[in-house]
């Protein structure tokens, strides 16, 4: 079986890079494994990440290439030398350019803290919040050249209370994009995928979706132990 080889992208926290690394890490994420990340900041967080599960890293500092192109040029031979098949943007602050989603058409994955096609760009939950919306979520899309759009592979509702704050509702949120970042990326390895008309079309037959839930339980119980002690997180486990 050939294995997926991603290449991560990622500005800070790299919360959602580490859910990945879980994943592969718990056996729950099959046929796949995180050849290198890069990031544009060299302070992220994702950057001790990365040295803790012992995945390659690289920094390209945008402000020492010419011009966007130079940048992702870069990125490209970066990926390409470690044979990455699919890119993960996971938490990256920079939208890329048809220069480099031309080559990875249909193989650059995004993830949104918000229901696309609502509240796109920054602060997501804090315009959900202002808007009103009694529900939000989470959204993981192929990339495009708009920001935040492209055919969606997966969404998870996550009800707004009236007590939120932007770091609660974000908090909440960011529970389930941990679980859905790993499972769109399991079904592209699977070849369960199809984009016909800017649609995506998920073959879940087989038995893939019990099968997935079945292995994800392991992942929703590390998840409990490692935040049952935050307080923003008591109740959202129904
Ligand atoms: C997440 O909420 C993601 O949806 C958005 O940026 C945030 C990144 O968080 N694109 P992290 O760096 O993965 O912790």
């Amino acid at each position: 079986m050939s294995i997926e080889k991603l290449g991560v992208l990622a500005s800070g926290r790299g919360s959602n890079f580490q859910a990945i690394l879980e994943h592969l890490e718990l056996g729950i994420l099959k046929a796949a494994d995180v050849s290198v990340l890069i990031t544009d900041n060299p302070d992220a967080q994702a950057l001790e990440i990365s040295d803790r599960f012992d995945v390659p890293h690289q920094i390209v500092n945008p402000q020492v290439k010419e011009n966007k192109k130079e940048f992702e040029h870069e990125i490209h031979k970066i990926f390409d030398k470690h044979n990455v098949s699919l890119v993960i943007m996971a938490g990256f602050m920079r939208i890329l350019s048809p220069f480099f989603l031309d080559k990875y058409e249909e193989k650059i994955m995004n993830i949104h803290p918000a229901l696309l096609p609502s509240f796109k760009g920054l602060n997501a939950q804090e315009q959900a919040l202002e808007y009103g919306v009694k529900v939000s979520g989470c959204t993981i899309h192929y990339a495009s050249e708009e920001v935040d759009s492209g055919p969606i592979i997966l969404q998870h509702p996550v009800p707004v209370r009236e007590n939120d704050s932007v770091r609660s509702l974000a908090d909440r949120i960011l529970v389930f994009e941990h679980r859905m970042y790993s499972k769109a990326i399991q079904l592209h390895v699977d070849d369960r995928l199809e984009v016909i008309d800017g649609r995506v079309k998920i073959d879940y037959g087989d038995g893939w979706k019990e099968e997935w839930d079945e292995r994800e339980k392991t992942f929703i119980e590390h998840q409990k132990k490692s935040w049952e002690k935050d307080e923003v997180f008591r109740g959202v486990w129904k």
